[in-house]
């Protein structure tokens, strides 16, 4: 028996990479998932994958997140195929590493849709749905980087930020309605998107793949790079109702990587 057995979730951004991981192991401990990328051959292909393992219990959608028709339309069908929605997870596409400079005003406004708005549109979908669940939830991922501003990544030092406010917001507003709230900081997980990120950096410092990936897990206390996994045992946990008397908390799954003190 799983310890989210039975509960119904979706995982926005999850053909791959921190969303793969989730739903992995979610699917395993015994959820019903939906999946969702904006690449619909990313979709079939992960969905195959998934529904070879754990058969119907698991669906895909195509919508892309930076599009409010398609957020809603997401849930739309997910709550269809599920029957009901006991916790969104919230996970998003990446933002193109970059200084604040390097940055043009109309990029800034389709990232506000990327890393902050369609966590609004989400969850004003989502809640009528959550309230009649019997263990609600909503799990936001974002980055270490709401804690601790990350080298050249403004767009996510900045945008992200929201999303704590919302998430904090949100868990003392419908906590009295038993709608727990949280979030999860991953550090540096070993996904396509951390591939490109180092091999970024090693084209602006000069250095080979190798160099870079020796140097990032030099900086991490436990000397590697995290799993997709290992992030979605916290997300599991937080789903479940192991967590029940956990909400508003921001949980950082980093390999010890962040220095500072909450
Ligand atoms: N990996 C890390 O160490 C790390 C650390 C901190 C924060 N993060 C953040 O966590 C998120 C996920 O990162 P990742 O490393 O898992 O990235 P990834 O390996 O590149 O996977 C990204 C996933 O998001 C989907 N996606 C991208 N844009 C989308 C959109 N507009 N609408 C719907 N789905 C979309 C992709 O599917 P399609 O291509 O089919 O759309 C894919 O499934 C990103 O926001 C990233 O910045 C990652």
């Amino acid at each position: 028996m799983g310890i989210v057995e039975g509960l119904k979730v979706l995982v926005t951004a999850s053909t791959r990479g921190l969303g793969r991981g989730a739903a992995e192991v979610l699917l395993d401990q015994g959820a019903y998932v939906v999946i969702n990328g904006r690449n619909p051959e990313n979709v079939s292909k992960a969905l195959s994958e998934l529904k070879s393992r754990y058969g119907e219990r698991v669906h895909g959608v195509v919508a892309d997140l930076t599009s409010k028709e398609d957020v809603y339309r997401l849930v739309d069908e997910a709550v269809k195929y599920l029957g009901g929605l006991d916790s969104l997870v919230y996970i998003t596409g990446p933002p193109r590493p970059g200084k604040f400079t390097e940055i043009g005003v109309d990029e800034w406004e389709y990232n506000a849709r990327l890393l902050i708005l369609n966590a609004i549109w989400l969850v004003n979908a989502a809640l009528p749905h959550l309230r009649k669940s019997s263990n609600p939830s909503i799990v936001f991922s974002t980055s270490i980087a709401v804690k601790e501003p990350i080298p050249y990544l403004a767009l996510s030092n900045v945008l992200r930020i929201g999303i704590h406010g919302l998430m904090k917001t949100l868990a003392r507003e419908l906590a009295p309605e038993g709608i727990r709230v949280n979030a999860v900081l991953p550090g540096h997980i070993e996904t396509e998107r951390n591939r490109r990120l180092i091999e970024d950096r090693a084209l602006r410092e000069g250095k080979t793949y190798e160099e870079v990936y020796r140097e990032y897990a030099s900086e991490i206390p436990m000397r590697r790079l995290g799993k997709p996994t290992e992030f979605g045992w916290v997300v599991t946990f937080l789903v479940s109702k192991y967590a029940s008397y956990v909400t508003g908390a921001s949980i950082p799954v980093d390999g010890g990587l962040l220095r500072s003190h909450f």
